[in-house]
């Protein structure tokens, strides 16, 4: 056999084993998490303003996203994001529901903003490993999303928007909260008899709203509780 028609014989073994089905399979199963990130933080940067061009270092042909202004990726590979923190920076718009897709976020800082529309019900999920949420001093309206069952989320900051509808009963859910600000508000109803489910919450704040009834006795019962307001 000549080299040539070797090299044809193996060229046109590999164009078939590179076209065979378990191949392709297996190419698009082998996501990759920190294209994922990238991508989610693309999306959440398209559906936002930045009048004051704080962003700049946010570009779409930048691939080393863990540089960008706000953004604090872990050290374990693929580089994730685990924490967002653009506070105070003037930026308005709404939220991408793409954020849910940083699934190793910890840490979600937007507080003192001009965002708006509503809070996405993704960002809430039961695999999240959210500890710190905080979006106050913004103007978030529509209703405050259901929470499923989460065990890492400890401190919610949502005061100082303009949340209607009620409370919803599945913050309860949460039994990891230590924290919730929810003050100045649209926020009406009553308050949930579920959130004395949260044994080891401190404080919890819900002035300036329409909420009507009494505060349920059950919350009187977390010895933990040392603020409500
Ligand atoms: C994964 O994505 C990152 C960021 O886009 C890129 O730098 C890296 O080369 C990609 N890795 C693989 C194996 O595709
Ligand atoms: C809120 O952000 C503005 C800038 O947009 C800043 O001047 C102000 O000090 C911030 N307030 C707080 C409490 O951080
Ligand atoms: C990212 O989020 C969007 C919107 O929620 C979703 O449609 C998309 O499938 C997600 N992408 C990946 C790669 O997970
Ligand atoms: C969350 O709480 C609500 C109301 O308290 C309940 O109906 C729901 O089943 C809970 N969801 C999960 C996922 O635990
Ligand atoms: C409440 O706090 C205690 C002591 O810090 C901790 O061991 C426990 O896991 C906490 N409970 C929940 C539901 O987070
Ligand atoms: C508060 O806790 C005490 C002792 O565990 C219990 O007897 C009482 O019924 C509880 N009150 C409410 C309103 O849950």
């Amino acid at each position: 056999m000549d080299h040539l028609l070797l090299f044809f014989l193996v060229a046109h073994l590999l164009i078939i084993i590179f076209l065979s089905k378990p191949f392709v399979i297996l190419a698009s199963e082998s996501t990759n998490k920190s294209e994922v990130d990238r991508q989610a933080l693309l999306d959440f940067r398209q559906g936002i303003t930045d009048p004051l061009g704080v962003l700049r270092s946010w570009r779409k042909d930048s691939l080393d996203f863990c540089s960008w202004r706000g953004v604090t990726c872990g050290k374990a590979l693929p580089l994730r994001v685990i924490s967002l923190e653009l506070n105070s920076l003037g930026l308005a718009g709404q939220l991408s529901s793409s954020l849910a897709n940083l699934t190793s976020i910890t840490r979600l800082d937007l507080g003192n903003n001009s965002f708006s529309g509503p809070i996405p019900a993704t960002l809430f999920s039961a695999s999240s490993q959210l500890v710190f949420v905080d979006l106050e001093v913004n103007l978030f309206s529509g209703r405050i999303p259901d929470f499923p069952r989460m065990s890492t989320l400890r401190i919610l900051r949502l005061a100082e928007n303009s949340l209607s509808g009620k409370i919803p009963a599945s913050l309860g859910n949460v039994s990891s909260l230590t924290e919730i600000f929810m003050y100045s508000n649209s926020l009406g109803g009553s308050i949930p008899e579920t959130l004395s489910q949260i044994q080891n919450l401190s404080f919890l704040s819900l002035s300036e709203n329409n909420l009507v009834g009494h505060v349920p006795a059950q919350l009187y019962n977390i010895s933990s509780l040392v603020a409500l307001a």
